[in-house]
């Protein structure tokens, strides 16, 4: 536990909506409701989830754009809530996130020039500008763009080199862990493959820890060492990556890998698995957040909430009926 290099533990986040009569808050949106995770150093840590189950929240915590609203977020054991000035610019040299969207992210009216070195002298990574652009040049060549993209304006690259560029920004400061939100849901599939290497080859070349972010599931499966399910701010299963692909016990997990289309016509699918829309996070269900749309649901499931336990050796899930789903087929990346 203590070799951790990022730790959350209990971590919620929730947001006031709707102003209500006489701006008293209506409700609460339970982005992110008590999650707990590890992340060791040298690992790809897979966060995976449907849209709106709280996954860029959590990214958000991590670089302490957001506070929690309760507990506890680690990084390299120190408590990210009681930072002095100085570890506090150091933090933020050492934890970089690349943005969901790299075109939002980018300053329409800012070279990538001035993209890439404006951080390295806010954080003082360098101490001159012929030394921020050195830096910059090799932070390009890692992620094979040209020193010609310099001059350019975000909206004067492609999808593919804007990418690459944010990349090239998050890295340029020499973070020791990177978060990636949705690293290729902006470029096309042709291109998903090769910056999906890229970043594999850039954690080895540099010893970086990753947390991924993706609501594809073979994205996750391609990179990831240890993968956590969320379903409405909450993990519903964690495991190494391995584990969780072959032998899923949470039938969400179950619904969500038989949802991967299979290229073998032969295959059967498994329909239905996951009924309906998900919940609004404003009214959770009773019971088992899940509840509404698992099709295995008893009334333990309507009535109290399954905590998230340990399975099988380091296997973790929340679930009253862990494995009823599991029948189902097991995702092979092979075929
Ligand atoms: N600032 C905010 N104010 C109110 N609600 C918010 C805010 N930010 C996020 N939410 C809500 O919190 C929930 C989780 O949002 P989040 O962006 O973390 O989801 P996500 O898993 O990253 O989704 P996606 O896959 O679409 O990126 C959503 O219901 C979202 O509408
Ligand atoms: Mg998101």
């Amino acid at each position: 536990m203590s070799d951790d290099l990022v730790r959350l533990d209990g971590v919620a986040k929730h947001f006031p909506v709707g102003g209500g009569f006489f701006g008293r808050t209506a409700a609460r949106v339970k982005a992110v409701d008590g999650v707990s995770f590890g992340i060791r150093e040298g690992q790809t840590f897979g966060l995976v989830g449907e849209s709106g189950c709280g996954k860029s929240t959590i990214a958000m915590l991590l670089v302490k754009l957001l506070e929690p609203t309760a507990g506890r977020l680690t990084f390299e054991g120190a408590d990210l809530a009681r930072l002095d000035r100085g570890a506090m610019k150091d933090f933020r040299r050492r934890v970089q996130i690349v943005f969901q969207d790299p075109y939002g992210s980018l300053d329409p009216r800012q070279t990538m020039l001035k993209a890439l070195i404006e951080p390295l002298f806010t954080l003082k990574v360098v101490a001159d500008r012929a030394a921020a652009v050195a830096r910059a040049e090799r932070a390009l060549e890692m992620v094979g763009l040209d020193r010609e993209v310099l001059k350019r304006l975000p909206h004067e690259l492609s999808g593919g080199q804007r990418q690459r560029l944010v990349v090239a920004r998050a890295l340029a400061v020499g973070p020791r862990f990177v978060i990636l939100d949705e690293p290729t849901s902006s470029v096309d599939v042709s291109l998903q493959a090769q910056i999906l290497s890229l970043l594999a080859e850039l954690k080895r070349g540099q010893g970086l820890t990753y947390l991924l972010i993706s609501h594809n599931l073979v994205v996750i499966r391609y990179m990831s060492d240890v993968v956590a399910v969320m379903y409405l701010g909450k993990i519903v299963e964690m495991a190494s990556s391995e584990e969780l692909f072959t032998r899923p016990l949470h039938p969400y997990t179950v619904a969500l890998i038989s949802a991967i289309p299979v290229p073998d016509p032969e295959a059967s699918t498994i329909a239905a698995l996951a009924k309906g829309d998900v919940p609004s996070p404003v009214n959770l269900p009773s019971g088992c957040r899940y509840h509404s749309r698992c099709p295995y649901a008893q009334t333990v499931c309507r009535e109290q909430e399954p905590p998230l336990r340990e399975l099988r050796a380091g296997h973790y899930g929340a679930c009253h009926f862990p494995g009823v789903a599991a029948s189902a087929v097991p995702y092979r990346p092979e075929s």
